[in-house]
């Protein structure tokens, strides 16, 4: 499976830093916040990355990944132009996945303790459709949230004044290659991006999106107190030790 890591993006909640240097570059515990989405991938067995970086930076990603060698990976670069959302990001990879090949595509600021392996497993053995992966958070309403009925997620609401559930989508996420098909069918939300959520959820009406539930911690590190926490954590686990 190959692995597609989505790190474009303005991150204006880490304004000034992000004036200075790009989100995913900035560090997290010992090492910049990519560091960790390119680990997780290498250690799931996913070898074969593709990573979407806005403009700016883009020089100071090459400079710490190259081509993955001392990371374990073959790094692919592709530039999404302006910040228009998740979808149109993942877009981007269109070729990049051969036809008719699952894969997994990782959102860069989310920083996590689980291995990704026994999702990837899971995964495979789905003839078709989708899988996300959730989290059990204390404040759903900052999140994608899932309503669910047994394995499938019927619909997610992005980021609803009253959450269904105490779930989080998080950025975790597995497609089929009728992903791409999907993102043109969709338009930009009230806040101008095509929604990661607006495709999960054409693959939750058709009854083909699945989920798994991480067990240890998880952190989307968008702002100044998510990205401390998740600093402090990766700091004492061996996550923020071993390369
Ligand atoms: O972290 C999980 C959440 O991520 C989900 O629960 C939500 O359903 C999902 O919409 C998303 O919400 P956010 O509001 O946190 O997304 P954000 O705009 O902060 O972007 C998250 C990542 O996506 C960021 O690390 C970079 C990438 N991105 C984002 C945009 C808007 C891009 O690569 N390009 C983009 O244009």
């Amino acid at each position: 499976m190959k692995g597609v890591l989505l790190a474009g993006g303005t991150g204006t909640r880490l304004n000034p830093m992000t004036k200075l240097v790009n989100k995913h570059l900035l560090p997290v515990g010992k090492y910049p916040m990519i560091h960790y989405a390119i680990r997780k991938f290498q250690q799931a067995g996913i070898q074969e990355v593709l990573l979407v970086m806005g403009k700016h930076s883009a020089g100071m990603y090459i400079d710490y990944l190259g081509g993955g060698k001392d990371h374990g990976v073959r790094m692919t670069y592709r530039v999404q132009e302006e910040a228009g959302g998740i979808a149109q990001a993942l877009a981007l990879a269109e070729g990049f996945v051969p036809d008719n090949e699952k894969f997994m595509v990782l959102l860069g600021d989310n920083l996590y303790e689980d291995s990704l392996a026994p999702a990837v497993e899971q995964f495979a053995r789905q003839p078709e459709g989708a899988m996300v992966m959730l989290k059990e958070v204390p404040d759903p309403r900052r999140y994608g949230v899932p309503i669910l009925h047994n394995e499938n997620i019927l619909f997610i609401e992005e980021k609803p004044s009253v959450p269904k559930s105490n779930y989080s989508v998080t950025g975790i996420y597995m497609y089929d290659a009728g992903v791409f098909d999907i993102i043109r069918t969709i338009r930009p939300s009230q806040r101008g991006e095509l929604e990661i959520t607006d495709v999960n959820n054409v693959y939750a009406a058709a009854g083909k999106l699945t989920y798994g539930v991480l067990q240890g911690w998880w952190t989307d590190a968008g702002t100044f107190s998510s990205l401390q926490e998740a600093g402090a954590k990766l700091l004492l686990s061996d996550e923020g030790d071993r390369r």
